[in-house]
């Protein structure tokens, strides 16, 4: 039977071997969110950056620069990090060059795995049939926030756990305890959620609709994949 492991925070990756593993990297808030966003709404791909000063660079190959830090949109950028920007018909066909906080970063340290997937709530039935389709050990790598654990990324991971149990073993404690975690939140996510850290945040830039929208399940029937350095359908 293939194995599922959860990376709880980018600095642990060393932990991590990805060469044989299909890599499902998720910043739930909000960075793997606005991605699945942009790709429902057609977006022609989306180039992550780990460092913004590469990200602007990018501004001169007629890219749409997007991201944030902080929570808040880079000055100079044409998109911040809200879900609800990448939802513009203007958009479609677009190639963005994007940079976040911690969402890129964790795609940058997934490098060198055999395949990497975007993973949202809001692409969650998507992403689980995708793995359960395919052959390669799995590894849910959350994004966290500066190298730190979060609720909403470990939660989305024990979702997938829990989705694919019947297919995919795990036999460590950071999948069952993700895990047990998504069946304690998942008939309330956002109440769940309400005192954690990014939520908190977030909710001091009032950015509420965001968290909400984020936070709701199977809302699109696609999944981002990293290939020659862009995510594409
Ligand atoms: C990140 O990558 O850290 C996040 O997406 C931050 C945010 O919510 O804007």
């Amino acid at each position: 039977m293939r194995a599922i492991d959860v990376c709880l925070s980018p600095d642990l990756m060393h932990l991590y071997p990805v060469q044989d593993k299909t890599v499902v990297v998720v910043d739930i808030l909000r960075a793997t969110s606005c991605m699945t966003t942009a790709f429902a709404h057609g977006i022609k791909s989306i180039t992550p950056f780990a460092k913004l000063e590469d990200c602007m660079a990018m501004k001169e190959q007629q890219y749409v620069t997007a991201g944030e830090r902080d929570g808040k949109k880079v000055e100079g950028f044409d998109l911040g990090n809200s879900p609800f920007e990448y939802m513009d018909e203007k958009l479609k066909g677009a190639k963005i060059a994007f940079t976040t906080t911690n969402g890129t970063q964790a795609i940058a340290k997934s490098e060198g795995a055999k395949e990497i997937i975007i993973g949202s709530f809001l692409n969650l039935s998507a992403v689980t049939d995708y793995l359960a389709r395919g052959d390669n050990n799995v590894l849910v790598v959350c994004a966290g926030w500066k190298g730190k654990v979060n609720l909403e990324d470990t939660i989305f991971a024990g979702a997938v756990v829990e989705m694919l149990k019947d297919q995919i073993h795990s036999d460590c404690d950071a999948p069952l305890a993700a895990q047990h975690l998504y069946t304690l939140a998942m008939d309330d996510l956002e109440g769940f959620l309400k005192n954690s850290s990014h939520v908190m945040r977030l909710a001091k830039l009032n950015i509420h609709k965001d968290i909400r929208f984020c936070l709701t399940p199977d809302q699109y029937n696609v999944v981002p994949m990293l290939k020659n350095g862009a995510l594409e359908l």
